[in-house]
């Protein structure tokens, strides 16, 4: 091989080192496009079916029942509510503690609940628990509320 022939050898292979990186690229942007495409609705659909695994004797409609909106207000405070209404973390008034609650309760449960469901100052909305209903949010209160 010549000099000449050497140095556009090289120079051809450089151009095939780039347009291989550039597909390379490429493809990655491609999988990757794909791999964000396949998040939420994609991820969902793909657990779902672990989810429907029952054990025989099982009641589904209960407990299909029971996570789409039935849960007790004591089942919805302890899961969403208790971290900070037991305690009073960020000034949040205690379930049970009737001072915390002197200011609170004349207006009215139609305010408490409006204001559980949209969030008030540093109580976020719904407690955090979106898929919460508002009858459940309802039962809550009720539920931090009832011995007063
Ligand atoms: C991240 C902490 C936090 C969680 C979780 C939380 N709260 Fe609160 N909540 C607060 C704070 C803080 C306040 C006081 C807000 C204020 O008066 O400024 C409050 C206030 C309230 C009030 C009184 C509102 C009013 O108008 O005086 C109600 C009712 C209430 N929360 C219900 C709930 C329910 C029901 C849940 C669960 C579904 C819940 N909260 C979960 C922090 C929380």
């Amino acid at each position: 091989m010549s000099q000449e022939k050497a140095v556009k050898f090289v120079n051809q292979l450089k151009w095939k080192q780039v347009i291989a990186v550039v597909a390379g690229v490429a493809i990655a942007g491609g999988v990757m496009a794909f791999t964000q495409d396949m998040s939420r609705e994609a991820i969902a659909e793909r657990i779902q079916p672990s989810m429907k695994v029952r054990v025989a004797g099982d009641e589904p409609q209960q407990q299909a029942a029971a996570a789409a909106g039935d849960r007790s207000g004591e089942q919805v405070y302890n899961q969403a509510c208790a971290a900070c209404h037991t305690g009073g973390i960020l000034g949040a008034p205690r379930k049970g503690v009737a001072d915390d609650w002197t200011d609170r309760l004349p207006q009215g449960m139609a305010v408490l609940l409006e204001h559980s469901i949209n969030g008030f100052n540093a109580m976020p909305p719904r407690g955090g628990c979106a898929r919460c209903t508002d009858d459940e949010i309802e039962a809550a209160i009720e539920f931090m509320i009832a011995d007063l």
